[in-house]
This record gives C-alpha cells, sequence and structure tokens, in this order.
C-alpha cells in the first residue's frame, strides 16, 4: 500500500510530527522534523493523496508544573503561550498543519480514559509500591535529574539520582549520599507511594512481529530494539505519577495521575478528533479504518515510547497501528551539538529575523537520508548550497528569459530542446520514490542534475543576444518557452520543499502548481506576467548576525515563554518608562529601612474571595507553625493554585488591619503597574520562610 506513488488509486494518509514540549521555544534543532514532514505532506498531497497532518502541543509533567510555579502564574496560562509561540514559528516557516491541539484538551481527556478502560480491561494495568525521593519544600517527588548527592559507588560528589558520570555506576537516587534536591536544596525524604504499571510483556509476541517484520520501520531500528529491549521480558511501564503533577488525574486511581507520556501519543488522536469535529468527519474513517494509514514523523531519542509502548496502547485500544514511524537523527551545527555559546542554538524566531525560511528547507532536504544518522549544518556549506543550486541554477532559468516571455507570452508548440523537457518528465518517477521514501538527499540531487543540464541551453541560446535584435523574436520566444518549462518543472518538483517558490511560478505563468503532474506536460500559448524577484542570495553576513544574537539570546531555562530577546547591543534594552512613571522616593537612613521586617513566606494556601473583585486571601507560613493571613490585590494576576508552594516577600510587621473580609496581617511585596501586570517577588531557590530580608 506504501509502494512509490503514482500507481493508481489515491490514499488516505494520517501523518504527525511529535508533539513539541511546552516548556521551550522552537529551535533549528525541533525544524529538522517539522520541515521534514511538512515535505513529505505537501509531496502526498501533490500526488492526489487525501492528506492530514496534525500535530499538537505536549503540555503536562512536571517542568511544567515548576516553570509555572516559578513565573507566578497557572500552567493553562504557560501552555497557552507556548502554543501561540510555537504556532507562530512554525507559520513562519511554511509548516502547515491541519489541526494544532494540546495534550491539555476534552478530547484528549475523554480518550485517554478510553484507552485507559481498554488497557484495564484487557487485564494489562497492575499496581505496585514505588519508593522515591520527595522535596519537602517544593512539595513534590522527585524525578532523577532533580536530586544530586554523592555517588554510593565511588563517593563522587553531584551525582545526579540515575547514575555517576564519573565511574557510570548506575543506582536509585534514594542510594545517593547526602542527597538534596535542586528545586529547592532541601534534604528529600524517602516516601513510598502506589504507581499504576503497564505489563507491556503481555504483548511481547506481538511487538516483536508488529517491530520486526519489515514492514513499519527502518531496519537499524528494528534491529535496536530486538538487541536492546526484546531479548528479554519487557519491563512494566510506570504509568501514574503522585500527585502533585500538572496533568490528568486518573479516574479511577484518585490523586494519581497519568504520566506525561501516557497522554501525549493519544494526543495524535485528540487533535485528529478536533479537526473531524470541525469538518464534520469521523474519527473512526481516520483511526478505526484499515484504509487509512498512519505515518509517524519522530527523532531517534523517543524510539522507545513509538515503537513499544504506543503500538502496545493502539492495538489494545483498537486503533490504527502505525503503518510506519519514520525516524531521523539530530542536528548537529560544524559536526558540534548546538551550543549557546557558539551561537548554535538557534531558536526558529531568531532565524526568521535573518534569513528567508526557504533557505534552511532547502539545506535539510539536501541533507535529509531515509537513515537515523545525524546531520550536520555547515553555515559555509549552507551558503554554498542555497547560492548555486537555488539561485545560481533554478531561479535564474526563469530570471535570465522572464522579462522576454512578458512581451512576447509562450510559443503555441513546445520547440525542439533536444530532448531535456522529456528526460525531466522521466525523472519524476525516481524524484518521487526518493521522497516517498524520505530520501529527500538523493530527490534534491536529482533535481540538481536536471537544472545542470537545463543551465547550458540557455547559456548557449543566449536570449539576452536573442532580445537586443527585433528580427529573431520567434527564436527569443522559442528559447523562452523551454527556459520557462524547464523552471516549471523543476518548481513542481521543489514545490513540497520551497511551497513559495512553486506558488512564484504559478504567478508568473498564470498557472498554479498543485499537482505533481504538472511536470509532465510543457504549458504552451499562455502569456507570461511581470517578473517579480523570487530568491534572494543568502548574504554571510546576515547567517553571522543571526549566530551573534544566539548568543545572546536567553536560554531556554531563563527566558518565559521563548519571548523574542532585545534588540541591539544591549542585550537587557530595558525602558525607562517604569522609573519615570514613579520616581525614587526621598532618601532613607538604614535606620528607617530596618523598621520594616520583610521575610521570606511560603504561601500555603490562596483562595479566592468572592466578594472582592481585585483581591485573594493568601495563608502564609512563616516556618514553623507561624502563619499569616493576607489580603492580596493579585486576583488578575494569578490562578490561587498557581500559588500554592511558591515562596514570596511579605512585611511581616505591618500592623493589622481589619477588612470587610477578614484581618490583613502583612503584605506581600509585588512589582508592576497593577491589574494583570503584577509581579510577585520571588526569592532565590534555597531561601527558607522565615529569613529575614536584608
Ligand atoms: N514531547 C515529546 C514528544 C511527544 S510525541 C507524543 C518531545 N518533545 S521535544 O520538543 O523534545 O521534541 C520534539 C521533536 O523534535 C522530537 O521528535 C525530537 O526528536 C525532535 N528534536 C528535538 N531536538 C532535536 C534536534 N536537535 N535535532 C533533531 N531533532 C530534534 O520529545
Ligand atoms: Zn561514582
Amino acid at each position: 500500500m506504501t509502494s512509490a506513488a503514482g500507481d493508481g488509486s489515491p490514499r488516505r494518509i494520517l501523518v504527525t510530527a511529535a508533539l513539541p514540549y511546552a516548556n521551550g521555544p522552537i529551535h533549528i534543532g525541533h525544524l529538522v522534523e517539522y520541515i521534514q514532514t511538512d515535505i513529505w505532506v505537501r509531496f502526498q498531497r501533490l500526488r492526489g493523496h487525501r492528506t492530514l497532518f496534525v500535530c499538537a502541543d505536549d503540555t503536562h509533567g512536571t517542568a511544567i508544573m515548576l516553570r509555572a510555579r516559578k513565573e507566578g502564574r497557572s500552567e493553562v496560562d504557560l501552555i497557552a503561550d507556548m502554543q501561540a509561540s510555537h504556532l507562530a514559528d512554525f507559520g513562519g516557516f511554511d509548516i502547515q498543519f491541519d489541526n494544532y491541539g494540546s495534550t491539555n484538551s476534552d478530547e484528549n481527556y475523554r480518550l485517554c480514559r478510553q484507552f485507559w478502560e481498554a488497557l484495564r480491561a484487557a487485564g494489562l494495568v497492575t499496581e505496585r509500591s514505588v519508593r522515591q525521593l520527595y522535596d519537602p519544600e517544593a512539595g513534590t517527588f522527585l524525578a532523577d535529574r532533580f536530586v544530586l548527592g554523592t555517588c554510593p559507588v565511588c563517593q563522587a560528589s553531584d551525582q545526579y539520582g540515575d547514575n555517576c558520570d564519573k565511574c557510570s555506576a548506575t543506582y536509585s537516587a534514594t542510594e545517593l549520599i547526602n542527597p538534596r534536591s535542586t528545586l529547592s536544596s532541601a534534604t528529600p525524604e524517602v516516601r513510598d507511594s502506589d504507581h499504576l504499571f503497564v505489563e507491556l510483556e503481555q504483548l511481547h509476541d506481538f511487538l516483536e512481529d508488529w517491530t520486526q517484520n519489515g514492514e513499519h520501520l527502518q531496519p537499524e531500528v528494528a534491529n535496536y530494539l530486538k538487541g536492546h529491549f526484546l531479548g528479554e521480558p519487557l519491563r512494566d511501564w510506570d504509568i501514574s505519577r503522585p500527585a502533585p503533577y500538572f496533568g490528568f488525574e486518573i479516574p479511577d486511581s484518585p490523586g494519581n495521575y497519568w504520566y506525561v507520556w501516557f497522554d501525549a501519543p493519544i494526543g495524535y488522536v485528540a487533535s485528529t478528533s478536533q479537526w473531524c469535529e470541525q469538518h464534520g468527519e469521523r474519527l473512526t474513517d481516520w483511526w478505526q479504518n484499515p484504509d487509512t494509514e498512519v505515518h509517524h514523523f519522530i527523532g531517534k531519542d523517543i524510539t522507545y515510547f513509538h515503537t513499544l509502548f504506543w503500538p502496545g496502547m493502539l492495538r489494545t485500544a483498537g486503533f490504527n497501528l502505525p503503518t510506519k514511524v519514520h525516524i531521523h537523527g539530530f542536528l548537529n551545527v560544524n559536526g558540534e551539538k548546538m551550543s549557546k555559546s557558539k551561537g548554535t542554538f538557534i531558536m526558529a524566531s531568531t532565524y526568521l529575523k535573518h534569513l528567508d525560511p526557504a533557505y534552511l528547507r532547502y539545506y535539510f532536504a539536501s541533507k535529509l537520508g531515509p537513515r537515523l544518522d545525524d546531520i550536520d549544518l555547515s553555515p559555509s556549506e549552507f551558503v554554498a548550497k542555497v547560492n548555486s543550486d537555488l539561485v545560481g541554477k533554478v531561479v535564474n532559468l526563469a530570471s535570465r528569459t522572464a522579462k522576454f516571455a512578458a512581451k512576447l507570452g509562450l510559443a503555441p508548440d513546445y520547440p525542439d530542446d533536444g530532448g531535456l523537457f522529456e528526460r525531466g518528465a522521466q525523472a519524476g518517477q525516481a524524484i518521487a520514490v526518493a521522497y516517498e521514501e524520505c530520501d529527500y538527499a538523493k530527490a534534491m540531487r536529482l533535481i540538481m542534475e536536471l537544472a545542470d543540464q537545463a543551465n547550458p541551453f540557455v547559456e548557449n541560446a543566449q536570449p539576452w543576444v536573442l532580445g537586443k535584435d527585433p528580427g529573431r523574436e520567434a527564436e527569443l520566444r522559442d528559447v523562452c518557452t523551454v527556459a520557462l518549462n524547464l523552471f516549471r518543472q523543476l518548481a513542481v518538483y521543489l514545490s513540497p520543499v520551497l511551497p513559495r517558490l512553486a506558488q512564484q511560478c504559478g504567478e508568473l505563468l498564470n498557472d498554479e502548481i498543485r499537482d505533481w503532474d504538472q511536470s509532465q506536460h510543457p504549458l504552451l500559448g499562455v502569456s507570461v506576467n511581470k517578473f517579480k524577484h523570487m530568491l534572494k542570495r543568502v548574504k554571510p553576513e546576515d547567517l553571522q548576525a543571526m549566530i551573534d544574537e544566539s548568543k545572546q539570546a536567553p536560554t531556554d531555562e531563563q527566558s518565559s515563554a521563548g519571548e523574542a530577546p532585545a534588540e541591539g547591543n544591549d542585550p537587557w534594552n530595558d525602558s525607562a518608562e517604569p522609573l519615570q512613571a514613579e520616581p525614587l522616593a526621598d532618601t532613607c537612613t538604614i535606620d528607617d529601612f530596618v523598621k520594616v521586617d520583610l521575610r521570606v513566606a511560603r504561601i500555603v494556601a490562596a483562595e479566592h474571595v468572592p466578594e472582592a473583585r481585585k483581591l485573594l486571601k493568601l495563608t502564609l507560613s512563616l516556618g514553623g507553625d507561624v502563619r499569616k493571613n493576607v489580603f492580596a490585590g493579585i486576583k488578575a494576576a494569578y490562578e490561587p493554585e498557581a500559588l500554592v508552594g511558591r515562596l514570596v516577600v511579605c512585611v511581616a510587621n505591618l500592623a493589622p488591619r481589619q477588612m470587610k473580609f477578614g484581618l490583613s496581617e502583612g503584605m506581600v511585596a509585588a512589582a508592576g503597574p497593577g491589574g494583570a501586570d503584577v509581579f510577585l517577588l520571588a526569592p532565590d531557590s534555597g531561601a527558607r520562610p522565615g529569613e529575614r530580608v536584608h
């Protein structure tokens, strides 16, 4: 069914790219995947196949919860911002989803229940106690990467909770000597809690067959699974996390939440379901239909989830299994991992400020093969490829002839071109096979070979000479007809990679490119529009400016919601407006200052005050059992749930004040003009409730 296209009836194809985490902005590493997938989708559509492309933000988990806490806002607020930023980045690179959802959606919850009930009914779920470290200050269980301590084997200090990078020993976090939480520096407690597990081993035979039958996975992936997992019993999959956790609470296990990797792939189905609802279609036609092909595109780091757990879940719940999981390697820059200090950790939004997205789409296409090798971005190769291939060989065909054709139109009969167009048409089949097999590097090579044959034709015919001689108009028109038809043939073949170029070609020749078959027949006897600039040469200095800016940009952890970094040389570039709005107060002495007793406090409870428009009622702990009630005018800025657990600074010796709703015994320190723009002050982690601010 997935054999190379061109041989028969339209296929029904559902395509997904991995759901990006909502805790960071899109960078050029991610774009390898989204561009790869978008090209494949556009190719399938061009071939006339019914193709649906869905994706979503992956929103759940501890990282989002902690980040929202740190930023003093709700998770829902945070993930809404991230989704907007992701969508802007994808749009900027012409990555076009039919639906872009969120794993934190009603559809996803409903489907998670459906999958869950199927797993329960199949007898795959068991429960047992798990011993884990718990951070009493942050109020959360600690994943291994949030614990540091001394290696129990070699005594090396500052090792993470799963293995030692000095002696390579693996151990469980509870074995670390002198463990401390990286979230709060607190000494973690050992706590037991009940977790739910999926007994994947019950599906061993099925997974062995599905992964090894040569139909769904690249051979090296099948071998990897056989060597690493399938040779022994499959381990139970820990699928629940105790509160607090940002996610869906498990309906039949209150206080426990589905682990993010349970609900994330179900997000593929949920996003499809959203699309179906909006388009009057049935989900079952896409996900429970043997005539639908499901194609997942992912990076090699998440192979395990997509080739073992996910097929197991789909099979148990009675959904389509993936027809293919297409797995790609990682992006390096100059042969090394992307690095912020070298300016090679480039955000999608930073790229778009300096360079045309078409360049990166073409460059990645020219590097992507069907295997899992990492791909390397070399800035000098990037410049050379774009300038010599796209500008020098492809656009050149049009830019050298279109202005004459605008006066003369295209000839009514196709002139003798020595067989160039015909050879180009015949190459279409091999190019299509290469696209279908995700061997875009080969497709680009084949296309550039055609361009290499076309260019000498134009050089020999010298239209710029013919154009000066009014007596040779017919000859000139023939040359332009050939050159523009060869250009159009290339534009059709390149259109999955370069949709804008294809559109410009369509506008030039009054014939929109929408079908692969347009590469097989020349366009004749039509008028030609005025040539507009198509693709500029890359300027190496623009590339350098992008790298320089990437050195300054805040890192993932520091940036809030991946906003654009400040312009100019001063990386902070703060506005003078706040200080102008409220000038500095008169000088005070240190004696004046110490009269105000500022303390670190933890918000242990927060609730709405129904009668008060602006207020939240906060219960602050100053350590031990010292509590204070405070009414704070921060309702427009914060959801009460998001505040519980976080540290603030409070004015602890403020005279109590009787308010309509109760006694207010202090104040929390905050900045900002008011309304939704209120920002609570937060001590760095390590500060403890009750400590005085000096
Ligand atoms: N949220 C999970 C996927 C859940 S799918 C049900 C995730 N998110 S991610 O944001 O970390 O990555 C999204 C995709 O981008 C993954 O397929 C990942 O492999 C890919 N890449 C992330 N960094 C990459 C590179 N540096 N290079 C190539 N691909 C990379 O994983
Ligand atoms: Zn060690």
